[in-house]
């Protein structure tokens, strides 16, 4: 093949990878709906890549690998709107009336009188992020720009390129010669929480909210960081025009056409005679507001047909054919009069700034929170600082940022959380930690802390822990809200008479529970530590401690170099368990469940290995099936045990066959374990 012919073939395959990648792109960004598994997509962006590296000059300014990787800009170059960028008047009305008056407004405009027909209207979402100009010529993207002052914006078209839904070049054989297109660049609130989160994982500064994203991102003068910045634009209107044959002749026409050249335009938006449409499209827009996948701040109604738009023209630079009703602010400013910390089920804290009350998102908020103690930090909350404060729909009310331009010399100190309580929980007075790469300080007073109760409890009661069937969610609730259950082993002080009283108890599930709860105390030492829900001991490690130590005692009083010997245990489970033990109070609960009875059989230790008794008391009584009560008695000695002749609290077991007497009542009175003979053996073998 000679050359020239090569050349055209390398353009014919360049420019329909454009195509078939700008398909894909709209798709993916556009629609949610991708046509191509991402492997082939990158197969055929990186075949044009090499076309283009091959052959630069088919690196056309449309080609979307041209989108990220210009340099960075000195300054942004102003660029003149030849049509210029207005705003519109906007009124907050929370009421639908305010349609009514706007249609008054336009037919008095137009000395229409009240038998004349309706005037046809489009009702839009009003975005809430940045306004942008967008200039095709001959179909191509040649230049993006800012509102600016109206007149003149800034040059932002290498961070508009990046926005990965706007085409660079428009569908259709036949663009018009010039279109402007204008609308919002906005970051879907999805992508702003992800974002944050990413940020927040590298203690990375966060952004304050999705507007000041999207417009923060635009105005970047390095386009690599813009390109980092997940966007979405959305059109809305237009400026110059030149050259388009058949230009619809109304909003929602042009708006339709714009979408079919591969533009992204809202799909919420109605249009109708009167201003009915417009009071519907109000009041289901104000319902769906917190489900929309990106902020509005409210909704804006338009005339219709353009020749009136014409017609009605602009007054004080705004038009007199368009109207914005906000809803209620979703961000207001107040004052932070204290900062609290909380404690939450998991022991978690989480500092909460009490607010001067401000009416926000359509209520009045007094409280928000501010996550954790780095993010304060971040934003430098303090004490009388005035602070934006955030309530989107039913998500908890946070403090987005401080207002420095408002703080005074009296705003108290920065926050720090161990400075703050003493080095205390706030409910319980245990210790606080924070642990090596983590964000949140915890209350360690798991098992005795009333804010961590309901979830302490639950977690001993599972079924790989303590094991106590039917001790579930609800009556957990029920038994901490009604005082019953202070401390966990106020568990093994519950009775039928009790329980009988709760919400949807029985005397028969009464019962059950109370010998539930009864069978959980004989257990294994593994369950009892993984029982205790000392942070970071899952089920493996109680195992490992177990087998390793042998016995509780063992465990309560070893070092954290001692904990460290346990195979697979790191410094900071070691600390973490050390520091449990430390606590008084989580000694207290230790020996308090010890007392009630809970117990294991303590596991023989590496140099005791034949002897798997040893250490425990029995008594015999009644007639075994097989065993002689002396041949009982040598099996239980060979192992390690001892056999007593009566029983008491230091009784481990007593086995027990046919006809046995009252040996075996004081072993129930008690709560000794009972067991038969193959029992027995199964425990000598
Ligand atoms: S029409 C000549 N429609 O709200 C009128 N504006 O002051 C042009 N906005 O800065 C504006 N959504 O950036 C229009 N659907 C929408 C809009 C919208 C948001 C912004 C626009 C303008 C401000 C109005």
């Amino acid at each position: 093949m000679r050359p020239d012919s090569t050349d055209t073939a390398a353009a014919a395959r360049a420019a329909s990878l454009r195509e078939l990648i700008a398909r894909y792109d709209r798709a993916y960004y556009q629609f949610d709906a991708p046509l191509v598994a991402d492997a082939d997509y990158d197969a055929l962006f990186q075949e044009l890549q090499q076309l283009e590296a091959a052959h630069p000059e088919l690196r056309t300014p449309d080609s979307p690998t041209q989108r990220v990787g210009g340099r960075a800009l000195a300054a942004f170059a102003p660029v003149r709107h030849s049509v210029p960028m207005l705003s519109i008047q906007t009124e907050t009305d929370t009421t639908p009336a305010g349609a009514i008056a706007f249609d008054q407004r336009v037919r008095a405009k137009l000395g229409l009188g009240p038998h004349d027909p309706p005037v046809g209207y489009e009702a839009e979402l009003k975005f809430d992020g940045l306004a942008i100009s967008l200039r095709y010529e001959d179909g191509v993207l040649v230049r993006g720009a800012t509102r600016g002052d109206g007149e003149t914006g800034e040059d932002v078209t290498q961070n508009l390129r990046t926005i990965r839904s706007l085409p660079l070049r428009l569908a259709g054989a036949h663009p018009p010669a010039v279109l402007e297109v204008r609308g919002e660049v906005v970051m879907k609130r999805a992508d702003f929480e992800h974002y944050n989160e990413r940020q927040r994982a590298r203690s990375l500064p966060t952004l304050v909210n999705p507007r000041n994203g999207a417009a923060g991102s635009i105005r970047q003068l390095d386009p690599n960081i813009a390109a980092q910045r997940p966007l979405a634009f959305y059109a809305y209107g237009w400026g110059e025009i030149r050259g388009w044959a058949e230009q619809p002749g109304s909003q929602h026409g042009m708006l339709d056409a714009l979408a079919e050249f591969g533009l992204p335009v809202a799909s919420q938006r109605v249009h109708g005679p009167g201003p009915n449409a417009l009071i519907d499209f109000h009041a289901r827009i104000a319902a769906l507001r917190d489900q929309l996948p990106f902020d509005i701040d409210g909704v804006v109604y338009k005339v219709d047909s353009l020749a009136l738009q014409e017609r009605l023209g602009f007054r004080n630079r705004e038009p007199v054919w368009a109207v914005a009703h906000k809803y209620p602010a979703q961000e207001r400013a107040t004052r932070v009069l204290a900062i609290d910390v909380q404690v939450g089920r998991t022991g978690k804290l989480t500092p909460v700034a009490r607010l001067e009350p401000v009416f926000v998102g359509g209520v009045t908020v007094t409280n928000a929170t501010l996550h954790n103690e780095d993010e304060i930090r971040r934003k430098d909350v303090r004490v009388g600082d005035t602070v934006i404060v955030r309530r989107a729909g039913d998500v908890i009310p946070e403090v987005v940022g401080v207002v420095l331009e408002r703080r005074t010399p009296e705003v108290g100190s920065p926050f720090a959380m161990w400075a703050w309580l003493g080095g205390k929980c706030p409910v319980c007075g245990s210790a606080i930690v924070r642990e090596e790469g983590e964000v949140d300080w915890r209350c360690i007073g798991g098992l005795y802390c009333p804010a961590q109760r309901k979830q302490a409890l639950l977690h001993f009661a599972s079924r790989r822990a303590i094991d106590i069937e039917g001790l579930g969610e609800k009556l957990v609730d029920q038994l901490v809200d009604g005082g019953i259950v202070r401390v966990l082993p106020d568990l093994y002080r519950l009775g039928v008479a009790k329980l009988a009283n709760l919400e949807r108890m029985a005397n028969k599930s009464a019962s059950n529970l109370v010998a539930a709860i009864e069978g959980s105390k004989h257990t294994t030492l593994a369950r009892f530590i993984y029982a205790l829900g000392i942070r970071h001991v899952g089920e493996a490690t109680a195992k490992d401690l177990a087998q390793h130590f042998c016995s509780l005692d063992a465990i309560m009083s070893a070092s954290v170099e001692d904990l460290c010997q346990v195979a697979d245990i790191g410094p900071i489970v070691a600390q973490s368990i050390h520091t449990f033990f430390e606590q008084p109070h989580n000694r207290e609960v230790v020996e308090q469940l010890r007392a009630a009875g809970v117990h294991w059989s303590e596991l023989r230790s590496q140099r005791e290995g034949s002897k798997p008794l040893a250490g425990m008391t029995f008594v015999l009584t009644g007639a075994l099936p097989n065993l002689t009560r002396d041949e009982a008695k040598a099996r239980i000695e060979a192992s390690g045990g001892k056999v007593a002749g009566s029983v008491s609290k230091k009784t481990n077991y007593v086995v027990a066959g046919a006809e046995a007497g009252s040996k075996l009542a004081k072993a129930q009175e008690l709560g000794v374990p009972i067991l038969d003979e193959a029992g027995l053996l199964g425990l000598v073998s």
